[in-house]
């Protein structure tokens, strides 16, 4: 299934989007990917295609010359948003959302602007959908050190559902300064100009 790659984040203006082609998975991808990072690299050749098949999330490979250049893995969430979070038209705690669950660009294409491009495009997906079925949020699970990166995108944090996250790691006996960050982007405020 061909997915909108019109995405309204501007690329890295070296970054030529006409080349890319994209597709959802339809087996375990060949070795060779790698994105530096363990979790999202086994992600995608350990769990990826069973979870696909599974109905659990989606995956999609992003080919840039025949090489697999970056992937993201999608999937439906329900995010429980204080009072504080939700605009006055939300009479839920649980709002509708879809989750960019894992996202990985191989490393000889980092710092090309890929990355933005791939977020940006699942955004356009969730619009899309969101067409179809109620889905108000894009939601996702930030490694620390890429929230800045998530802001500058306009993702915003989650309290509600990160103060749920800091007791369980407390309890777990985890520093919370290091589990993942949650994050949502409006796909109500940010409409495409
Ligand atoms: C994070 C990742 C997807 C970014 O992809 P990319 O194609 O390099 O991203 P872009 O070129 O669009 O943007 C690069 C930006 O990410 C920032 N970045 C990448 N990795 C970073 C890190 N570990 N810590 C802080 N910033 C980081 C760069 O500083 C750069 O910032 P800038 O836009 O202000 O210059 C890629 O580095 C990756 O696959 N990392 C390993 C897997 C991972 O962490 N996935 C996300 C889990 S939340």
């Amino acid at each position: 299934m061909p997915i909108n790659l019109v995405a309204w984040m501007p690329a890295s203006p070296e970054f030529p989007l006409d080349e890319l082609v994209v597709r959802a998975m339809d087996g375990s991808p060949d070795s060779g990917f790698d994105c530096g990072r363990a979790d999202q690299t086994d992600f995608l050749y350990e769990r990826a295609w069973e979870d696909h098949q599974a109905q659990l999330s989606v995956t999609y490979l992003y080919y840039f010359g025949g090489i697999l250049a970056a992937y993201a893995t999608v999937g439906m969430d329900a995010l429980p948003l204080a009072r504080s979070e939700r605009d006055p038209a939300m009479r839920y705690r649980d709002v509708s959302a879809m989750k960019l669950a894992q996202l990985g660009v191989h490393r000889p294409f980092q710092g090309m602007g890929l990355g933005r491009v791939v977020v940006g495009d699942i955004v356009e997906l969730a619009r899309d959908e969101a067409l179809r079925v109620g889905c108000r949020y894009l939601t996702l699970d930030a490694q620390p050190d890429l929230v800045g990166w998530y802001e500058s995108m306009g993702f915003e944090r989650n309290v509600l559902r990160q103060a749920q996250r800091i007791r369980d790691a407390i309890e777990h006996r985890r520093d919370p300064d290091t589990i993942a960050v949650s994050m949502r982007f409006d796909l109500r405020k940010h409409i495409r100009g």
